[in-house]
């Protein structure tokens, strides 16, 4: 961890122009400076940087942020490397607060395992130069596949002997532990050794014996892993081995080709997701640099997080054998519930992007690739009009699937767009698809399934099934974004001041002990304990987050001010300040002036606007509890809601209503 003192400082000494300027040409335009923008493709320059304001904005493509945003977001660091990158710039020393022994010693474990990763890429590509064995079959089978030179240099790739112990030799040589060998997986520990004494050179063996190695690499450019491939198509072995779950490699985390697919696809905006590791290099020599693979497991939740940092498109490109068709109606819906563009791409005959790319002329590939990408819905359509055409059940299938995923699509403009796309190619009229997938929407949501959709409202029509009557949902989707917005600005320019005479309800009881009377707080906190007497929380993710960062410091004993939020880690939060609370024209020298001086009589003027804010947002959401539970009764179909218990709870609900209603007129004549 870095000291609070030296993170201040490297925040303090950061000029935004300096930084951004060793990545970028800049130009003198006012008072500003202007160039290409580093995150996306653009002829006319439109990334303007404030050097008064110390941020910078894209103007063409809306990223904006601070020095450390930038270092993040263009070398691909975490805040603490960001912090660290600046301060050797700056020449400021950072000494890290070591809390335990043990994080000490987890540290020095983790560096040395790197140092043994390193080594072990360096030798097995010097094996497959330098030796007899190496030559004659590592290298050659790679030539054979079609890999230059450069490429097979590019991603580092080796080969490993024939022999059992030469690279566990050669590292205990070079002085490393046995027992790190073991804990990188690049050794294994033999049957006879006895467990919890130490490792010694006689008991572990090389993991990889006569297999091409391809060295896999974290987000930093660090090998952390090799798959190892057999030489030929011998189908007694297994003809990948992958390193094992380490302290440094999780399957589950890395994409193979990341590191070297970022900044392409942040340039094209999105990501090319394949099988194997020989489809990565494929793609790369084939001229597509933005491309990754899940080796060897089907696509997780935490590779989309990580592809998600830098774009919303994929395209998935599996291979046309079952089991690639499968792997495929996995990640599908997966990657559509993260809100990601899904379109798809196959080869003709069972063929993979590699072997692919190997049969036709590379323009060939590069037409294939441009022309023949299609979208998910349209690929699943297909697919029922050609292949199902007379077999109604498997229709209903597919019919079911494609609705299955169009509703899991978080937002509302593009999901409808796909019912109407949907509703022409299948031939079905378009309110009824809608309902079926407000029916889905709703299900999902009255089983307290996460799910970030709402449904669409529709005039009543028949369903699919003609059996039971569609529930009237009235069309009462309240909006809280305006007074959630508000409070949010509240709470970021005015949090830590300090707001007078106010009483809080500490509880929800009507007893008076519950009241504390005419205190001074500060804003944030007074938020705070309103939100908690009624179990409030924020629809838009972004304001919960800026929330809950505002919580978290407020209970490790901070004041956080706007230049907490201006500079936060969490890119979201520095970003919704920079854009919204900053950066806005119109709003700046308002909110800026009004932080800096906060005269007594503004001050005054704020306690009404945030009980004023506070009272409607809360009036809205009663509203809004009180119209969902009028559709639930409604709801007759759905036996499984006990009507006496949303009964009991719209008679509290109103009483509410009246409650706050009273207040909020207080406040208004007032
Ligand atoms: P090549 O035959 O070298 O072109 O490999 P491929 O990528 O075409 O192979 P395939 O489509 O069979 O497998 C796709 C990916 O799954 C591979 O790149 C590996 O990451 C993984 N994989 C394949 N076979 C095995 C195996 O036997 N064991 C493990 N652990 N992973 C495998
Ligand atoms: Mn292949």
């Amino acid at each position: 961890m870095i000291p609070r003192q030296t993170v201040d400082k490297i925040i303090e000494s950061a000029r935004i122009e300096d930084i951004v300027g060793e990545f970028v040409t800049l130009k003198k335009r006012g008072v500003n400076l202007i160039g290409n923008c580093p995150f996306h493709n653009e002829k006319t320059p439109s990334f303007t940087v404030s050097p008064s304001k110390n941020i910078y904005k894209c103007f063409g493509c809306g990223k904006a942020g601070t020095p450390v945003n930038f270092v993040m977001t263009h070398l691909s660091l975490s805040y603490s490397d960001g912090l660290k990158w600046l301060a050797n710039k700056y020449g400021i020393e950072v000494i890290e607060k070591e809390t335990t022994p043990e994080e000490i010693q987890q540290r020095n474990e983790r560096e040395s395992l790197l140092i043994v990763m390193t080594f072990a890429q360096r030798y097995y590509n010097e094996v497959m130069h330098n030796t007899d064995e190496g030559k004659s079959i590592g290298l050659s089978y790679l030539t054979e596949r079609g890999l230059t030179s450069v490429i097979i240099e590019k991603f580092g790739l080796g080969y490993s002997l024939n022999e059992k112990k030469s690279f566990t030799k050669a590292a205990i040589n070079k002085g490393y532990l046995p027992d790190y060998l073991v804990k990188t997986g690049m050794a294994i520990v033999s049957k006879n050794f006895i467990e919890g004494t130490l490792v010694t050179e006689k008991d572990i063996f090389d993991r990889y014996n006569a297999r091409v190695m391809f060295p896999i690499h974290d987000e930093g450019g660090r090998v952390v892993g090799f798959g190892g491939r057999i030489l030929g198509n011998d189908k007694k072995t297994a003809k990948y081995i992958n390193s094992p779950g380490t302290e440094l490699y999780s399957k589950n985390k890395i994409l193979y080709g990341l590191w070297f697919a970022k900044k392409s696809i942040q340039q094209t905006d999105k990501v090319f997701l394949v099988e194997g590791y020989m489809d990565v290099i494929a793609m790369h020599q084939s001229g597509y640099e933005n491309v990754v693979a899940s080796s060897g497991t089907s696509l997780t939740v935490d590779q989309i997080k990580a592809l998600k940092r830098f774009t919303n498109n994929i395209v998935v490109l599996y291979d046309g054998d079952a089991a690639g068709q499968n792997a495929m109606a996995r990640a599908i819906p997966m990657l559509l519930e993260d809100g990601m563009n899904v379109r798809l791409l196959f080869f003709p005959d069972n063929d993979d992007p590699d072997s692919y790319s190997r049969k036709v002329s590379n323009t060939e590939f590069v037409n294939y690739v441009e022309t023949k990408t299609e979208d998910f819905l349209i690929y699943q359509a297909r697919k029922l009009n050609s292949e199902f055409k007379n077999d109604p059940i498997k229709r209903a299938g597919v019919i079911k699937e494609i609705i299955e995923n169009i509703a899991l699509i978080p937002d509302t403009i593009i999901r409808s767009i796909y019912v109407k796309e949907c509703a022409q190619i299948m031939d079905l009229q378009e309110q009824i698809l809608q309902n079926e997938i407000n029916k889905l929407i709703l299900k999902a949501k009255n089983k307290n399934q996460k799910t970030i959709s709402e449904p669409i409202n529709v005039e009543e029509a028949p369903t699919f099934e003609n059996v039971k009557p569609e529930p009237k949902t009235e069309n009462t989707k309240i909006s809280f974004e305006a007074e959630e917005k508000k409070i949010i600005e509240l709470l970021v320019a005015y949090g830590n001041v300090y707001i007078q005479n106010v009483t809080i309800q500490t509880d929800d009881s009507n007893d008076e002990k519950a009241k504390v009377e005419n205190i001074d707080i500060t804003l944030g906190e007074y938020i705070r304990l309103d939100f908690n007497a009624d179990g409030i929380c924020f629809e838009n993710p972004t304001y919960e987050t800026i929330y809950e960062a505002y919580q978290q410091e407020l209970h490790d004993g901070n004041m956080p001010d706007l230049n907490f939020f201006k500079n936060h880690a969490n890119q979201t939060i520095s970003n919704f300040v920079i854009e919204h609370i900053i950066n806005v024209p119109s709003l700046s020298n308002n909110y800026e002036k009004k932080f800096e001086i906060s005269t007594p009589k503004e001050i005054n003027n704020l306690n009404e606007v945030v009980f004023k804010t506070l009272l409607s947002y809360k009036e809205k959401k009663i509203r809004q509890y009180i119209s969902d539970c009028n559709d639930m009764l409604k709801e007759e179909y759905d036996k499984t809601i006990v009507n006496a218990e949303i009964l009991e709870k719209l008679i509290y609900l109103n009483e509410k209503k009246v409650q706050v209603n009273k207040k909020l007129g207080r406040t208004v004549t007032k």
